[in-house]
């Protein structure tokens, strides 16, 4: 292997960083530079494990050589066409994901998680003017602690002002619910204007909050009750993370409409709006479009992320690994007197830090880099672990020891 420490220019890198960039992000004092599993290395060759994932994107970890070789041959094939002409590897995903999804009739292919919702939003809006029934169901609920997107209509659907502010104007035609709150959502629907409710199963950027149990089939109750449509944002949760290949499966319901993003591409950006038989016809020739939506070399590459995550293999060591992280981070916990509660499901977790910990998520998390762990926040008090899904008892035992280390080093 080549020597990636002999040209350490990391300081060069930051101030570019620091200098150009829209300082939107604040990203930690390194420049990753390669890796492969769920293991980093920094320029600097300072070595990490990947508990952050690419934020729940790379579920076969870095460097899979199996999506190296769909992604280098389709490179050497073909990488654009756009939508307006055909291609191999976007029919062959779209075959695919209404086969595993069990519900969907139909697929459209975007780029990105926001843009799969805002083609979501704009078919619920669709079906219901095209109801001569109901042309008045403008109405998408959400729920408070949602995330759905940074686009504008993505960003009005999630429900947390912080991500509003100062946007405004919003698009109108939004309505909020606590999370779990079935009777608020009933009292939001009893006007009749809804014309579909938009959830994440388990909530991610909110705090790792899953829906609790029977209250996804309470919302599509009501759904049916109210003739409205029920929207699954699965792009955090969705993909094998949960255990199920899709979250929703261990909620008993069935979704009109599954968006998909982060894992579907393994790393290469892409996104889906699934859709069921209700609303499969609602959206015609020119009702909506993307130039680089399915592109075929993110769609080579989906169409392998999805046929391994959709392996028992990969829900196996799901439920493995997830029982090791809890176990982990409650014999940390007995020692260390860290958290109030470890919540989430499969390798989608969340230990809400205690009052010793509160307000200090940031702290942690630096401290975690430099003892060599890459670790997400959610919500303001919360530690997330979205790991890859295919990581090793070695990963995980070894990320713990350097979280066991790190909140010891801020405890002190
Ligand atoms: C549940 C959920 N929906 C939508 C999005 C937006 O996806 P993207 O950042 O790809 O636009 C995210 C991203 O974190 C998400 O977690």
């Amino acid at each position: 292997m080549t020597d990636m420490t002999s040209h350490d220019d990391t300081e060069v890198l930051l101030g570019i960083g620091r200098e150009r960039y829209v300082p939107v992000y604040k990203p930690r004092a390194m420049v990753l530079d390669h890796g492969r599993g769920s293991r980093l290395w920094d320029k600097a060759g300072k070595e990490y494990v990947d508990f952050a994932g690419g934020i729940a994107v790379c579920a076969l970890g870095h460097a899979d050589p199996e999506l190296i070789e769909a992604l280098t041959t389709q490179a050497g094939k073909l990488w654009h066409t756009s939508n307006v002409f055909n291609s191999e590897p976007p029919l062959r995903l779209a075959e695919a994901l209404v086969t595993a999804s069990k519900f969907a009739e139909r697929v459209f292919l975007c780029n990105s998680g926001t843009e799969a919702n805002e083609a979501a939003i704009k078919l619920v809006r669709k079906h219901a003017a095209l109801q001569a029934r109901a042309p008045d169901k403008r109405v998408i609920v959400t729920a408070r602690g949602s995330f759905h997107g940074r686009t504008l209509a993505a960003v009005t659907a999630t429900a947390q002002p912080k991500y509003q502010e100062g946007y405004e104007p919003l698009p109108g035609g939004f309505r909020y619910v606590d999370f779990n709150d079935l009777a608020q959502l009933e009292a939001a629907m009893a006007g009749g204007d809804v014309c579909a409710v938009m959830l994440e199963p388990v909530q991610g950027e909110g705090g790792v909050m899953p829906a609790a149990d029977g209250y996804l089939k309470g919302v599509r109750t009501l759904c049916n009750q109210h003739d409205a449509l029920l929207v699954l944002d699965e792009i955090q949760c969705g993909m094998g993370r949960t255990g199920p290949l899709l979250a929703h499966w261990a909620d008993g319901v069935v979704p009109d409409v599954v968006t998909l993003a982060k894992a579907l591409g393994g790393g290469i950006p892409i996104g889906a709006m699934l859709v069921g038989p209700e609303a499969a016809q609602t959206l015609q020739f020119g009702a909506h479009g993307t130039t680089f939506g399915g592109n075929p070399l993110a769609a080579a590459v989906a169409r392998v992320v999805l046929q391994r995550i959709a392996s028992p293999d990969i829900a196996a060591n799901v439920a493995r690994q997830s029982q090791s992280l809890r176990e982990g981070l409650a014999a940390i916990h007995d020692e260390l007197d860290v958290f109030d509660e470890i919540r989430g499901r499969g390798l989608m977790l969340g230990v809400v830090l205690n009052a010793t910990f509160v307000g200090r998520a940031g702290e942690i998390l630096d401290a975690a880099a430099a003892r060599g762990l890459l670790l997400l926040q959610a919500g303001p008090d919360v530690l997330r672990f979205v790991p890859a899904l295919n990581i090793t008892d070695e990963d995980v035992a070894e990320g713990l020891m350097h979280l066991r280390a790190a909140l010891g080093d801020i405890a002190r």
